[in-house]
């Protein structure tokens, strides 16, 4: 049960719900403050210049707020955003579309560019570096190029994967800004923050029960949010406390430190079937039934953050907070590694 509500936390288009919940300005985007902070000296750079913004990349696991920073960089630059994303883009025909409907100075934001077609980033790096586009017309002897100038644009990308990006579509960029997972703290906030939004009655510790078991993902919080609000309602009297908050939270079988049911399979499998590892991650996904790339992608970086395994040249290993977590003792191989 908690696995699957994990996945669709964090794989779920965004919903209604979500919309009415994402900050539309700095001002109200709690956390990230180095990324935050550059992004706000770039757009105030460019407009003291009366320059277009450089291109950005935003990249981070899923749901800590790639799309909202995009909105919220359009929103102070002043320009519109017009969103597409790399699968959406099949043939040069379509990035041809979407770059005529650009104006100076807009804001195209591309999600998941690390899955644009190679051929399309091609046509990409001049689009990015000179405002060009250079398209192939017809095939065979009639082949022809035709040159459109572009507008002057900025392109943001964002990305689950920047490790996958090809070093010269990475390179392009002028810096890559990585989201990393929200402390407790900062997550209570933002929970404080969407409880008023949505009228839910809230105790600080109340949302400092929902921040904690929430894998450090606004998303995720907002999402546990609802259900804890559905429990206080149905259960309690309607506020949240820490003890409506734990029980709801119980109910829908969620670790106390955030962690699923699928952390919990990677590290018994790493610690009981691969003796504490090294072991790789291909390896991990086979014994777990689960897809290598939902494994980099989603589980292990919260796992590494929160202290449970670690990477090594030679694979993945499991720390003594791993051992811990799922009642294992440590065997003797483990103590050489520390
Ligand atoms: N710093 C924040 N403060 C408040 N709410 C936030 C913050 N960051 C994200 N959220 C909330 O979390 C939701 C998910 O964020 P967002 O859609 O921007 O994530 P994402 O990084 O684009 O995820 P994905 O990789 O899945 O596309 C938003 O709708 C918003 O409500
Ligand atoms: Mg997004």
């Amino acid at each position: 049960m908690s696995e699957s509500f994990y996945e669709q936390s964090s794989k779920a288009p965004d919903t209604l719900f979500d919309l009415s919940l994402r900050p539309p300005a700095f001002s109200e985007f709690h956390g990230q403050d180095k990324v935050k902070e550059r992004l706000m000296l770039m757009v105030e750079a460019a407009q003291g210049r009366g320059d277009v913004l450089e291109h950005i990349l935003l990249s981070g696991p899923p749901g800590l707020g790639k799309t909202t920073l995009a909105n919220i960089i359009a929103a102070a630059a002043g320009t519109n955003l017009h969103t597409t994303s790399g699968p959406q883009i099949e043939k040069a025909g379509d990035l041809a579309g979407v770059l005529t409907n650009v104006q100076k100075g807009d804001i195209l934001f591309i999600d998941e560019i690390h899955r644009l077609h190679p051929a399309i980033e091609e046509y990409l790096y001049p689009a990015m570096e000179d405002f060009r586009l250079d398209i192939i017309i017809d095939s065979g002897p009639s082949a022809r190029s035709i040159q459109l100038n572009l507008p002057k644009f900025t392109l943001v990308g964002a990305t689950t994967r920047a490790g996958m990006l090809t070093s010269p579509l990475r390179s392009r960029f002028g810096l890559v800004n990585r989201l990393d997972y929200y402390s407790r703290e900062e997550l209570a906030v933002i929970i404080q923050r969407s409880a008023g939004l949505l009228d839910i009655d809230i105790r600080p510790d109340g949302a400092t029960e929902v921040a904690s078991r929430s894998r450090g993902t606004p998303r995720i919080a907002n999402n546990l949010l609802r259900w804890v609000r559905d429990f206080a309602q149905v259960r309690g009297n309607g506020t949240i406390d820490g003890d409506t908050a734990n029980a709801a939270l119980a109910m829908i079988e969620i670790d106390e430190d955030g962690l699923d049911e699928m952390d919990i399979r990677i590290l018994e499998a790493v610690i009981y079937k691969f003796n504490g590892g090294p072991v790789g991650l291909s390896s991990i996904a086979v014994a777990v039934g689960e897809d290598a790339s939902t494994l980099e992608e989603v589980h292990e970086p919260f796992l590494i953050m929160q202290g449970f395994l670690k990477r090594t040249p030679r694979g993945r290993v499991a720390l003594p907070a791993a051992y811990t977590k799922i009642g294992a003792t440590p065997q003797n191989k483990q103590n050489e590694l520390f």
